[in-house]
């Protein structure tokens, strides 16, 4: 069974009360819940963790490094700032699948530039939840198809 790591940076935590109309009413443990309820259907294990902090992250996408087959990540503002998280993802190499409830492209200046694009496979922004469960989908594709080109 494919295991894939669900990661959620900053303030993602407070989903539900924070800021509702960029990011909706839905809290994490609920998006969480649909993903998990997916996975059971296509048959790979989940791993979560949502931390404040960028070394968390970085060292979570470190140790699981050979034992996950594909990362979904919402690093939240750290997208828009965070070398290190980069850098972790292109050195491990797994596939990436990065989320944006928000479209990021269409807000303030300083969110339209993402420095971890770069180094995923895809990512999805403005779709809400369903951007979790869509990566989700995406990636046991492409991870079950061998890998196809990134775009
Ligand atoms: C976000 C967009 C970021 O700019 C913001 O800092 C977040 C959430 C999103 O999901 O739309 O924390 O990543």
């Amino acid at each position: 069974m494919e295991r894939i790591l669900v990661l959620n940076g900053p303030n993602l935590n407070l989903l539900g009360e924070r800021d509702p109309e960029h990011y909706g009413s839905r809290t994490l443990d609920e998006i969480n819940g649909d993903m998990a309820y997916l996975a059971a259907r296509l048959s790979v294990e989940l791993v979560f963790l949502q931390s404040n902090h960028e070394g968390d992250i970085i060292d979570m996408i470190h140790s699981e490094r050979k034992s996950c087959q594909g990362i979904i990540i919402n690093p939240g503002a750290l997208t828009h700032y965070s070398y290190a998280i980069r850098d972790a993802l292109e050195t491990v190499g797994v596939p990436t699948v990065e989320v944006h409830l928000s479209d990021i492209h269409a807000r303030e200046d300083w969110r339209r530039t993402s420095v971890i694009s770069p180094v995923a496979w895809r990512s999805i922004v403005g779709k809400g939840p369903a951007g979790y469960t869509e990566a989700l989908e995406e990636l046991v594709g492409y991870i079950r198809g061998g890998g196809a080109v990134r775009d």
